[in-house]
């Protein structure tokens, strides 16, 4: 049973659809489809399966909040609607868009080391191009230019958290953001997701039991009464290797951006 004081305890078994209580805003490649999956392991949680892109996408937006709405999960009234879009963290539009549709509206953002969350968005991009038939380019053209680290490359501006956040943050009082650990959440889903609903107010039902180490994939993957499922496969992919000192340059380059990024939200990550 969900503790939301904002809804009745008590559930009559009538499904509809409502605006989001959560949303996963990002990042992209951070791991937020593993935290959806993860939080939908909670009886009192309905989560829209695909991504909205409704505060991201004008298009979207002009259809307005009924159809926003119909995006959404069916849900009893004692569940709290989760949706996550990733790109809504670097949209400029999304901050103000989310607070004119819920100004309580509880947020998550998953955040990984920025060095391999780069690789990690190269490597999705470098899919989709060869599913596209068209021939990637190698990692190290698109991160250096003329010598110099390409600032200009979108998975590098992506990693800079603390530009983002700032405007975040100047839209939404911090409290209303849990920020999630996303190495952590690889390497202990468990204790991780404690956390999350612990701030979400939800009653503590995630165990132990709901997470097992897979060999073959080489990440924890989900029990659920009984029934085991791993992430999709391209969830936990490969990267490239990249030159040593491609990577020490990215590292250094980080050091700043992320010592900012610590400071705007008032605690640390393990990074390189
Ligand atoms: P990689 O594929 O680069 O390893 P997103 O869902 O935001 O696109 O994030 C994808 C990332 O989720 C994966 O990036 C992977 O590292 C991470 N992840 C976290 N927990 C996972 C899990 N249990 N199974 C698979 N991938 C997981």
């Amino acid at each position: 049973v969900k503790q939301n004081s904002s809804k009745s305890n008590q559930s009559d078994g009538t499904l509809t659809r409502h605006l989001p209580d959560i949303i996963i805003i990002g990042v992209r490649k951070g791991g937020t489809r593993a935290l959806l999956e993860m939080l939908s392991l909670h009886s009192a949680v309905a989560a829209a399966q695909s991504e909205v892109h409704f505060f991201d996408s004008d298009a979207h937006y002009q259809n307005g909040l009924k159809w926003y709405v119909s995006q959404m999960p069916l849900s009893r009234t004692d569940q709290l609607t989760v949706e996550k879009t990733p790109a809504y963290f670097t949209c400029l539009d999304a901050p103000a868009r989310i607070l004119r549709m819920n100004p309580s509206v509880r947020l998550l953002l998953i955040v990984r080391d920025p060095v391999d969350r780069v690789l990690s968005d190269y490597t999705q991009v470098f899919h989709n191009q060869l599913q596209k038939h068209k021939t990637p380019q190698p990692i190290e053209d698109l991160l250096i230019r003329d010598g110099d680290l390409n600032l200009n490359y979108k998975a590098v501006n992506r990693s800079m958290y603390h530009p983002h956040m700032e405007r975040w943050l100047q839209v939404f009082p911090r409290d209303r953001f849990h920020i999630v650990d996303g190495d952590a959440l690889i390497r202990d889903p468990f204790s991780e997701m404690k956390k999350v609903e612990r701030f979400l107010r939800l009653e503590p039902q995630i165990t132990e039991e709901n997470f097992y180490f897979n060999q073959t994939k080489g990440f924890y993957c989900l029990k659920e009464k009984g029934h085991e499922h791993c992430l999709h496969e391209s969830k936990g992919r490969t990267h490239p290797n990249v030159a040593p000192e491609v990577l020490q340059k990215l590292c250094k380059y980080f050091q700043e951006p992320n010592r900012k990024f610590f400071e705007l939200v008032g605690r640390t990550f393990d990074w390189k």
